[in-house]
């Protein structure tokens, strides 16, 4: 299965912050904000990952990320020139994506929760049509929708809907057949000019082969979009790392972990790297 992570968007609401670098560099207390949407497809066992940028942060985000081998995996990078929308990531990666599954996160969705990373071993092992997840927000009118009928199938999407149907939202992370590119070549732009991925998920949700999993109440799904929030989601991750001594969305542990790296090479890949208490937590991995 391939992967892709959409790190383009102008991010207006984080100005100034987010004038001279991508809002997706932006810092999540002691990361950028792509580890967290990258430790996600990580988790779900994807070595091969598509980078879509602006074409001002392309060269940002090679330094960053690389070709990947460090963490035994595979980037590549693709410029989105012109904003046509979520669902175009995959008529522009169409090459990449060459007739396989594919998943789909947004740059800027951050998620964390227990038991995270099995329902995504699931899901990645089983895809079946689309997969998509929801999550109880108190602002409905802010995200794509899903109605559920009384037995909790999904029966409309939505997207931000001036009178929402259900306070379910659908996040920023998405997991496709194959299909998905010729489901992508058939869509027509929104009123407001864009290729939407909830009409996307539509036309999976029109031929029954759209799945829902929920997300539990215990679980988090943080939003960086305002001031507020990017600070808020900061607070979130020091606090919890904090209290239990774990680092989140540390790429370097998830490759271990997965096995995508021996220790042998995370300790090579270790001897340059400054002394800080990042490092030094991925030092006492090895
Ligand atoms: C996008 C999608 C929306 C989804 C949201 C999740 O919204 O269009 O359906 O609920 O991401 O973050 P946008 O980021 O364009 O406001």
């Amino acid at each position: 299965m391939k992967g892709i992570i959409l790190a383009g968007g102008a991010g207006t609401r984080l100005s100034p912050a987010s004038l001279p670098i991508s809002k997706i560099l932006l810092p999540i207390y002691n990361k950028p904000m792509i580890y967290y949407p990258l430790s996600v497809l990580m988790m779900a066992g994807i070595k091969d990952i598509l980078i879509i940028t602006n074409p001002e942060d392309d060269a940002n985000f090679q330094k960053l990320l690389g070709d990947g081998t460090q963490w035994g995996m595979h980037f590549s990078y693709q410029i989105q020139y012109i904003k046509k929308g979520i669902a175009d990531a995959f008529l522009l990666g169409e090459d990449f994506i060459g007739g396989e599954e594919c998943a789909l996160i947004l740059g800027d969705n951050i998620f964390y929760g227990s038991g995270f990373e099995h329902l995504l071993g699931q899901v990645s092992q089983h895809v079946n049509g689309a997969t998509v997840f929801a999550y109880e927000t108190s602002e409905p009118e802010r995200f794509g929708i899903v109605e559920f009928d009384a037995k909790g199938q999904a029966v409309s999407l939505e997207e931000k809907p001036a009178h929402p149907k259900s306070n379910f939202a659908v996040t920023g992370l998405y997991f496709y057949d194959n299909q998905v590119v010729q489901y992508a070549k058939q869509l027509k732009p929104s009123a407001r000019g864009e290729l939407e991925i909830t009409d996307l998920n539509k036309m999976y949700l029109a031929d029954q082969k759209l799945q829902v999993a929920r997300l539990e109440r215990g679980f988090a799904w943080l939003d960086t979009g305002t001031h507020e929030t990017l600070l808020q989601a900061a607070n979130f991750v020091h606090s919890m790392q904090l209290n239990q001594g774990i680092e989140i969305a540390c790429p370097e542990e998830i490759a271990l972990q997965k096995g995508f790296i021996s220790k042998e090479q995370l300790k090579n890949y270790l001897a340059n790297k400054p002394k800080n208490s990042y490092f030094d937590y991925v030092r006492h991995l090895v």
